[in-house]
């Protein structure tokens, strides 16, 4: 089996008891399963088929060198967000042929850097944006390969943080924007439009509005088509070929059981959508791949009295390790590591930070807990270590990877001198 589960009352990551891994590097520490990482990417490849299609892994949810790099050991682009994004998909070994460039806001340095790169594409999300795009290519006498990211107006029906698909959210461009960009961008050399890209959110629970945001581009497709042959016909604008439709990430795990569309339900939805447009589809998902594939083990370093009903488990871990559920109010499952015998108990687990935001986990029954037991908080993989910080001044802390029933430290806790290092 792989992944977590216990063997003799105990758990394990692979095989190996993640009580072994916490004496040899302390706490908090993140554990991932390379097993699952892979798992997972296969089941999302293998469920498209003989569709051209590519997965582009979202480097946001955990950019970790050696789980970069693991992704693209099995054949996965990157999505990028940032420049520095960027350079960390290319210290994984990624080729910038492979990367596509995301994101709101890209500065201008950023997008000095990145243009002369030649990425797969940049991910436009503006008009002005474009324009920034094409005025640092003519100037390099080169042409940019872009996407259109459009802005479907569709609700993701996720956290409100984390949607992203609606017109009152800050992302992409208005469809009626993108339809007038269809009409002009074939006579703007210094631009090449490889594709349009969408994303609604993410953690989505249902396909109905990703499919119904994957048919949205397809309608594009066929409209620009339409764009490109009148104006074949008149001496207008030159035709553009697109190459893919790329339809973003956003397919959620299941943090407490609750059903979730499965892989399979996913792709057929996607492919169903766009499939009259002939074209392969890339996608970008960051947290079905990631998410699962990790835990992060902390200890309780202290117990009190709640109420009546509970009691304060405090960890070693909180809003600075693991940001979600003080965020979002994300639930994340929480386990002892070993089992203690005795009835369950409820506990609200919380961070030491100075904080009431920091709760990692709300009235949940647990067997007893003692002062110095670890706990693993599951599917940490996805937006854990990646959104840690260094408020209160806590490390960031340790990440291992398990693989093939062998252990290894992929990211050393952080020190004190690591971090007034950049200061004077
Ligand atoms: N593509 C784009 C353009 C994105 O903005 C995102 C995520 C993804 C792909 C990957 O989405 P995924 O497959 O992981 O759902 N911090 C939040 C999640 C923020 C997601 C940001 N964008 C959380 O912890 O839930």
């Amino acid at each position: 089996m792989i992944g977590f589960s216990r063997a003799d009352q105990t758990l394990v990551c692979d095989g190996v008891p993640l009580s072994a891994i916490a004496e040899a590097e302390g706490t908090p520490v993140y554990v991932y399963s390379a097993a699952v990482l892979r798992e997972r990417y296969r089941a999302i490849d293998g469920a498209f088929g003989r569709h051209p299609h590519r997965l582009h892994y979202a480097l946001k949810a955990n950019s970790t060198l050696a789980v970069a790099r693991t992704l693209r050991e099995l054949g996965s682009g990157a999505d990028a967000n940032s420049i520095w994004e960027i350079e960390l998909a290319r210290k994984a070994g990624f080729s910038t042929a492979d990367i596509v460039f995301t994101g709101v806001g890209k500065s201008p340095a950023e997008l000095e850097c990145a243009v002369p790169l030649g990425l797969k594409a940049i991910n436009v999300e503006s008009v002005g944006e474009l324009a920034r795009v094409e005025e640092i290519a003519a100037r390099l006498g080169m042409t940019a390969r872009v996407a259109l990211r459009v802005n479907p107006d569709i609700d993701a029906k996720s956290h409100p943080h984390i949607s992203t698909g609606l017109k009152i959210n800050k992302f992409g461009i208005p469809i009626d924007e993108v339809r007038a960009l269809f009409k002009t961008i074939g006579s703007r050399p210094a631009l090449k439009l490889v594709a349009v890209h969408v994303h609604i959110g993410s953690q989505v629970t249902s396909t109905e509005p990703l499919a119904r945001s994957a048919a949205l581009v397809a309608d594009l497709v066929a409209e620009l088509r339409d764009v490109n042959a009148r104006q074949a016909r008149g001496a207008g604008a030159g035709p553009v070929a697109l190459e893919y439709v790329d339809l973003g990430g956003g397919l959620g795990i299941s943090y407490d059981g609750r059903t979730m569309p499965t892989v399979a339900e996913y792709v057929t939805a996607l492919l169903n959508a766009v499939a009259p447009t002939g074209l392969p589809i890339v996608i970008e998902p960051g947290r079905a791949i990631v998410g699962p594939s990790g835990t992060l083990v902390a200890r309780v370093i202290d117990l009190k009295p709640r109420n009546a009903d509970s009691q304060f488990a405090v960890l070693d871990a909180g809003m600075a390790e693991l940001m979600r559920p003080a965020l979002y109010n994300a639930y994340h499952a929480v386990e002892p590591v070993s089992l203690r015998a005795g009835s369950e108990t409820q506990y609200e687990l919380v961070g030491p930070i100075c904080e009431s935001a920091d709760v990692v986990a709300r009235d949940r029954l647990l067997t007893p807990l003692e002062v110095g037991d670890l706990v693993a908080i599951r599917d940490a993989g996805a937006y854990g270590s990646a959104m840690a910080s260094n408020y209160n001044r806590h490390p960031l802390p340790a990440e291992v990877l398990v693989d093939n029933g062998q252990w290894r430290v992929i990211r050393r806790r952080q020190t004190i001198d690591d971090m007034t290092a950049l200061e004077s």
